[in-house]
This record gives structure tokens, C-alpha cells and sequence, in this order.
């Protein structure tokens, strides 16, 4: 598929998409949200993929929602109309995902990002949701991700001040997986992504709706359904494959069922 907003490639079982509006700082306009949701739903549903990496340039992960296009829309156009709907595509994937962000994840960037797994920050990122500097809230997420990634406070401050945060800050904060060197950006993501893609499918998906579970569920539902889901993994070849290998000293080879 020929896309004008995004660069997609396969890396073995990683799936790689690049966003790729580099007059723009990659903002998110309304192509580039239809063409991301098709193409991570494309790799979503393909078996061959293990884990989707989504990255932006060394200058920008994302700058945000394209203010120049979303600037004279009404109410309408941004509800019947939603030029955003393509995000529920990456929000809804199975497969895990890894945002690699260098530089700025604003507004929709960084919520973007947080649709994400695991996020990866380069040293030079920066992160915030100046939404507030325009006249909007965040609505692509971040008063409900943020608030549960960083916790009350300080998603409040950010959201309310429209502040930056540098990588370091982004980290002690939980927002974060792990700080790595700019230059090293692409291929930790990649063998972050290889690493994650050489599990079992089904128990990543698992694994995903376990966590899933950990942010929308209370404490004793949470554990029901973990303890469920585990019990469950015992019906897979994987389990049964991965269980032996650590008994025979050697590396699971994980057949994805
Ligand atoms: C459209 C953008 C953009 C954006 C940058 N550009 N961000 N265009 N939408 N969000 C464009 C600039 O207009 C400029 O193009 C080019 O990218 C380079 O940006 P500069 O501003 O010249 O770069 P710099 O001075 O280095 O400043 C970088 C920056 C600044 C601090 C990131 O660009 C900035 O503040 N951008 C907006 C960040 C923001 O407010 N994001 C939240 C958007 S609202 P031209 O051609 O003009 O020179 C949002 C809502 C999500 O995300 C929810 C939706 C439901």
C-alpha cells in the first residue's frame, strides 16, 4: 500500500512505521490518522507480526494534532466527522506496540505514544500536552492516560500549564519504559520490538489484556481476571514448549498457539 503521511516496512516479525511530515514536525492531520489506523490494522492482522513499532524523526516523535487543519473546524467536524477516528485503530491493537520518541511528543503525539505499550524516549525527548495554549483539552486521551501513567498531580500541572517535560522528568514520572541515547534510538526500538516479537502471539495478547485489565478494572476484579487468563495459557502448545525448554536447558521456540 502506497501511503503520503507514513513509511511502512517489515523487519522480520516488526512491523515498522515511521511518521513522516517533516515539514510539519510529523503533526497529525487527518490522512496521516486514517493511513496510521490502516496500517497498524494491517499488521494487527497479520500473524507473521509480532510488535508494531511506531517512530517519528530525530526532531520530532510527534508535534501534536495539525493545528493549521484543525483550526477552523466546527463541532461538527470534529465529532460525525471525526478526522481522528483512525486512532482507535492503534488504541485497539492486539499486538503490542512500542512508540520510539525522539524529540517532542505534544499534545496528540504524546498521546499517541501513550496508546502505546512501551514508550522508549531518546535523551532529547520532550513531552507535553499544550492544548491548554490553544484554547483546547487533550482529546485524544491524555487526561485519562497521563492521570494514570503519572498520577493525579502532576498530569494535572502539565495539562494545566502546557508545560514541557525533558526525558529524564518523563521518566522519573513513570511515563517512560527507558532513556536511551538519541543515536541508539532505532535500534533499541528494534531490539526491544525483536525481543517482544519472539514470544508466543496469543500469550502477548494475553499479557496486553491482563495489563489492559490493570488500568480500567478494580483491584479484586483485576486479579480474577489475571488469575483466568493465566489459567487459560495452559491449553497452549506454548506453554507446554516454553516450560520444557527451561527443563531441557535451552531456548523456547514459540509456534504462536
Ligand atoms: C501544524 C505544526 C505543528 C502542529 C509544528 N508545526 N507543530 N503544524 N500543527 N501541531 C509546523 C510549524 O508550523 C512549522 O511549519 C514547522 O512545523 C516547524 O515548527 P516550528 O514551530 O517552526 O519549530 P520550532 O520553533 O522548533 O518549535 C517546535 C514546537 C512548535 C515547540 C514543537 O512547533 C510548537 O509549539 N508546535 C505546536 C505544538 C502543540 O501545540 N501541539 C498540540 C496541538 S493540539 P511552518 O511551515 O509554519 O514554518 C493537539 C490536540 C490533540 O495535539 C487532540 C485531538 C483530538
Amino acid at each position: 500500500t502506497e501511503y503520503s503521511t507514513i513509511l511502512v516496512e517489515t523487519r522480520g516479525r516488526v512491523g515498522w512505521i515511521t511518521l513522516n511530515r517533516p515539514d510539519a514536525l510529523n503533526a497529525l492531520n487527518s490522512t496521516l490518522a486514517t493511513e496510521l489506523g490502516d496500517a497498524v490494522a494491517a499488521f494487527d492482522a497479520d500473524e507473521e507480526i509480532g510488535c508494531i513499532v511506531l517512530i517519528g524523526s530525530e526532531r520530532a516523535f510527534a508535534a501534536g494534532a495539525d493545528i493549521k487543519e484543525m483550526a477552523d473546524k466546527s463541532v461538527r467536524d470534529m465529532t460525525v466527522a471525526n478526522p481522528f477516528a483512525g486512532f482507535a485503530a492503534v488504541a485497539r491493537a492486539r499486538t503490542p506496540l512500542v512508540a520510539a520518541v525522539s524529540g517532542y511528543a505534544l499534545g496528540g503525539g504524546c498521546e499517541l505514544a501513550m496508546m502505546c505499550d512501551v514508550i522508549l524516549a531518546a535523551d532529547n525527548a520532550k513531552f507535553g500536552q499544550p492544548e491548554i495554549n490553544l484554547g483546547v483539552i487533550p482529546g485524544l486521551g491524555g487526561t485519562q492516560r497521563l492521570t494514570r501513567a503519572v498520577g493525579t498531580y502532576k498530569a494535572a500541572e502539565l495539562i494545566l500549564t502546557g508545560r514541557m517535560m525533558d526525558a529524564d522528568e518523563a521518566e522519573r514520572a513513570g511515563l517512560v519504559s527507558r532513556i536511551v541515547p538519541v543515536s541508539d534510538l532505532a535500534d533499541e526500538a528494534l531490539k526491544t520490538a525483536e525481543t517482544i516479537a519472539s514470544k508466543s502471539l496469543p500469550v502477548a495478547y494475553a499479557a496486553k489484556d491482563a495489563l489492559q485489565a490493570a488500568l480500567e478494572s478494580g483491584l479484586a476484579e483485576g486479579l480474577r481476571f489475571e488469575s483466568r487468563t493465566f489459567a487459560s495459557l495452559f491449553a497452549l502448545d506454548d506453554q507446554k514448549e516454553g516450560m520444557a525448554a527451561f527443563r531441557e536447558k535451552r531456548s523456547p521456540h514459540f509456534m504462536g498457539r
